[in-house]
């Protein structure tokens, strides 16, 4: 798939922060044994990733806004393109030493995801996709899985954590899904969860309460990979609610009607 400026812009920020942010993952196992704990230091690590995408990303484009999750919200003069931005996503995962974790970037026109962009520096795994476009892995085309039959089926999901989430809704989803499937996954990386699904590794992935940072840019790979994403009411409010099913379409009504109930 060739480059577009967009996703050239992207990328250049995406690699900046990626660099800062392996350094800092690194280090985060030394930490893990010091009284106060990586906590700290990971928010910095956070902060500072988001710094740089937000310096690069304004650079390129001045009048874009943004949507970040640490600084929140900045209004651009140009009021409809905006960038939507995890710098870090996953983590639990990067405070624990676990490399599951990734930087995600979507752009949006006009309240529409025109393009996105996941990277996870550990597996070194670049995902980009632009609307209408299709997506790719490492300059691969990607398309979702080609099972149809549950028992085939491997799923992600988020879980409730502490202080977060309805257990007893989540253990009732679960109960109405985990005997009808090959397995079910929890990664802990919403954006990287999506991707997997583009890439055909996973056949869905559902979980409530996402923010619009964690799901915008996956959703777009999803769906340029030819896979379905609604709510879980099976409507398009996913990216407000942040409760979201993505699928490799085929599955799509039978997972909404099993988390449904
Ligand atoms: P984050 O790593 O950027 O916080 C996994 O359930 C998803 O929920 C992740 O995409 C994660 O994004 C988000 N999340 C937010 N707070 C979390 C927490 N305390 N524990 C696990 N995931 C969290
Ligand atoms: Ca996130």
């Amino acid at each position: 798939m060739p480059l577009s400026p967009n996703i050239n812009v992207m990328l250049k920020a995406a690699r900046k922060a990626a660099r800062g942010l392996s350094r800092d993952f690194g280090e985060v196992e030394n930490l893990q044994v010091s009284r106060k704990g990586p906590a700290n230091f990971v928010s910095n690590a956070d902060r500072r990733a988001e710094e740089v995408i937000y310096e690069e990303l304004h650079k390129a484009r001045p009048d874009y806004g943004f949507l970040m999750e640490e600084s929140g919200t900045h209004t651009g003069k140009d009021t409809s393109h905006r960038w939507i931005v995890d710098p870090l996503d996953g983590t639990t995962n990067f405070l624990h030493g676990l490399p599951q974790w990734c930087i995600s970037i979507a752009l949006e026109r006009d309240r529409t995801i025109i393009a996105a962009l996941v990277y996870a520096p550990m597996a070194d795994e670049l995902f980009i996709a632009e609307r209408g476009q299709g997506a790719a892995l490492n300059d691969k085309r990607v398309r979702v899985s080609a099972r149809t039959r549950m028992s085939e089926a491997v799923l992600a999901c988020g879980m409730p954590y502490i202080g977060h989430g309805d257990c007893d809704r989540f253990v009732a989803e679960l109960g109405r899904i985990q005997g009808e499937v090959a397995g079910i996954r929890r990664f802990g990386s919403a954006a990287l969860d999506l991707c997997w699904v583009a890439a055909g590794r996973f056949e869905g992935f559902w979980e409530h309460g996402l923010s619009a940072w964690d799901i915008a840019a996956g959703a777009l790979i999803v769906r340029e990979a030819g896979g379905a994403i609604t709510d879980l009411d099976g409507g398009d409010r996913w990216l407000g609610s942040g409760d979201i099913l993505a699928t490799n379409d085929s599955l799509h009504q039978t997972l909404l009607a099993r988390i449904k109930g």
